[in-house]
């Protein structure tokens, strides 16, 4: 732990009032032009109480996971198609193969719960082109084309309704490498097709598979609170704004990233495996991430980041003001690696016990100490102690604060508070109540 430990605490601790911080985030333009900031906040108050989701990769690249002719492919598993030049019928193939058996939506939706994760944002069409929802945009999907005749996201949508959490679903709006006139990656020398069947046109791609796609994800639902697209470079103006257009007719209260093109901003900073030094000030945002090396499933990969790692990002997320988007990759059996259910596991325990310290608060109205984090929500201060002091003694650099007190989060035991001339001076046991992060509450007049 402590080498994380030491990466992240880069900023010293210095003496704060609390008062002028109170408003984490500005008021800026609305994404809806009619919209006021204050219909703002009300739209965007569930997510930003939630804090912490599970991003989900699955799609047909789980049934290769990473090989393809005997050889393990380089990088993402969800990029195999571009990454070996895959050609689209022999890609397609692999669709009569994929038969997830093993999926549970309830089981998922469990899982997602159990590691205090408020939402669950899945892939309902990747890079690859496959539609893992029945589509009558394209055959293309994993109700027509495969042997599971079955619709994951219908089963997950109605699994999250009935345990009561959030569904929001990831679209490739752009990269398509199976639909004619799909995206391709652009880099310097253009666009690169590897296959004549991708050849296509562009506009006729967006009208006639990604808008009428878009329109079945948020209509076939129920509402759906979250679109979350990918990669824009190469997307036009007027097609992010037909897509934009149909969105909102679907949904005007939904949230999106900022990741549609065409000069979208939409809701949220979309920071990608890591945590930026001071958050986003002014916007929402949300840092998502892998918990091995790789989105989409990879049969070799089984490096999965431990609980403590991860729960030392939640909290340095909380504490500049983010949500953790936490990736997941099942299998093509469908079946979440046991690795990475394991590790959320962890972070569920911990949130079990110090939940109120992370759901609802705001970014630290402080610097941050060299020993740990802060979070905020109305009058309470949340040290989040990482590096649990030896002399018994936690100095919090807050000060001009009414009658502090201070009480340890897990035993909910009364703690001695002195005002001093470096802030506040806390009496704490000498065993730290949690291996990773105490959490002692702060509450003032
Ligand atoms: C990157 C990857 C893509 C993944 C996304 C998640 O854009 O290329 O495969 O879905 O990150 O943020």
């Amino acid at each position: 732990m402590k080498s994380v430990k030491n990466v992240v605490f880069a900023v010293a601790a210095m003496a704060c009032a609390l008062l002028p911080f109170a408003q984490a985030y500005s008021k800026e333009a609305p994404v809806v032009s009619k919209e006021t900031p204050e219909q703002k906040d009300v739209r965007m108050k569930w997510w930003r109480e939630a804090k912490f989701g599970m991003f989900i990769h699955w799609g047909l690249y789980s049934v290769p996971g990473g090989y393809y002719q005997g050889k393990p492919i380089r990088q993402y598993g969800e990029w195999i198609m571009n990454n070996a030049k895959i050609p689209v019928a022999e890609y397609a193939a692999f669709a009569p193969q994929f038969n997830p058996v093993k999926f549970n939506a309830d089981e998922w939706v469990k899982i997602a719960k159990e590691a205090g994760m408020k939402y669950i944002v899945i892939t309902s069409k990747h890079h690859e082109g496959f539609a893992m929802f029945r589509s009558k945009a394209s055959p293309f999907n994993i109700y027509d084309a495969t042997p599971f005749k079955r619709d994951p996201l219908a089963e997950l949508a109605e699994a999250c309704r009935k345990q009561g959490i959030k569904l929001g679903f990831y679209y490739s709006q752009n990269l398509d490498w199976h639909h004619p006139g799909g995206g391709m990656y652009y880099k310097k020398g253009g666009v690169k097709r590897w296959d004549p069947a991708q050849e296509g046109d562009p506009d006729k791609y967006v009208d006639q598979i990604v808008v009428p796609q878009v329109k079945e994800i948020l209509t076939q639902y129920g509402e759906i609170p979250i679109i979350w697209f990918d990669i824009p470079v190469g997307f036009t103006k007027s097609m992010a704004d037909r897509v934009y257009k149909t969105v909102m007719e679907c949904n005007p209260n939904i949230l999106m990233n900022n990741r549609l093109g065409g000069g979208y901003r939409g809701d949220t900073e979309t920071p990608e495996q890591k945590i930026p030094d001071q958050g986003f000030p002014g916007r929402d945002w949300e840092t998502c991430m892998t918990i091995n090396g790789t989105w989409g499933y990879k049969k070799d990969d089984a490096k999965f980041k431990p609980a403590e790692d991860l729960l030392v990002k939640l909290i340095d997320i909380a504490s500049k003001g983010g949500n953790f988007l936490l990736n997941v990759g099942p299998d093509p059996e469908g079946m979440i690696p046991a690795g990475e259910v394991n590790s959320i596991a962890g972070v569920g325990k911990w949130l079990q016990v110090n939940g109120e310290a992370i759901y609802g608060t705001t970014a630290s109205p402080c610097a941050t100490p060299a020993w740990g984090r802060y979070t905020k929500k109305n009058r309470v201060v949340y040290a989040h102690v990482f590096d649990w002091p030896k002399d018994g003694k936690l100095v919090v650099a807050i000060k001009g604060i009414k009658s502090p007190s201070a009480t340890l989060l897990a035993s909910k035991a009364k703690l001695d508070v002195k005002e001093t001339a470096e802030g506040l001076s806390i009496t704490v046991p000498t065993e730290e109540p949690d291996k990773v992060a105490s959490v002692i509450v702060i509450e003032h007049q």
